[in-house]
């Protein structure tokens, strides 16, 4: 499948969480056979030549693209995961959502100084999230240079937040 067709079996959502908000729901691409292979085929052919050691997932959709992803790439997986969730030594980032504040956290001994982390996740709206999983890799020395998105808002300005951190972004499909 090309990237269009897999763009198209991601359902859009009127009016959820709240009304004017048009949810992308990639939900109904995970449970698409062939979308689903083809979009973890897409992710592994732009990001083999990274050659990076492992691929760390933000909680919770980015444990669904970032596993297959790494095993495809043939590296280990490392979770990245809302607080109180990881049961040894952590790290922990604040970051700020559209109401509020959330904590991520990340195993102390999941990254090792010098590593290269290849960050996944399946949807860049502000980009919050993803800079607060980019810090927590850099706190322990890991290499951050590029993450990956199944989708990307552009209207919300993640790429742009993302690159002056350093962070290059690869998504597979814009919703406007
Ligand atoms: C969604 C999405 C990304 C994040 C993107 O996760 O899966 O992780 O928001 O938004 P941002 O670029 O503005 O930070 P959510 O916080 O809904 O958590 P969930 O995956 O646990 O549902
Ligand atoms: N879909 C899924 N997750 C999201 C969205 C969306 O449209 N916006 C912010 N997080």
């Amino acid at each position: 499948m090309n990237l269009d067709q897999i763009k198209a079996t991601i359902t859009t959502v009127p009016d959820y969480p709240k009304p004017g908000i048009q949810f992308r729901d990639v939900t109904t691409l995970m449970q698409h056979d062939a979308a689903f292979k083809a979009c973890i085929h897409h992710l592994a052919a732009r990001f083999d030549d990274l050659k990076v050691d492992k691929v760390a997932g933000t909680e919770a959709r980015g444990f669904v693209f970032g596993a297959p992803l790494a095993m495809a790439l043939s590296v280990g997986f490392v979770p990245i995961r809302k607080a109180n969730k990881l049961p040894r030594a952590v790290i922990r980032q604040e970051y700020e959502l559209e109401y509020g504040k959330d904590m991520l956290e990340l195993h102390r001994d999941a990254v090792q100084p010098g590593d290269r982390i290849l960050l996944i996740d399946d949807l860049l709206a502000t980009g919050g999230t993803m800079l607060a999983t980019a810090a927590l890799v850099r706190q322990l020395g890991g290499v951050v240079e590029d993450a990956g998105f199944v989708v990307d808002l552009p209207a919300l300005g993640g790429r742009a937040r993302l690159q002056e951190a350093g962070i290059r972004c690869h998504t597979l499909c814009q919703f406007e």
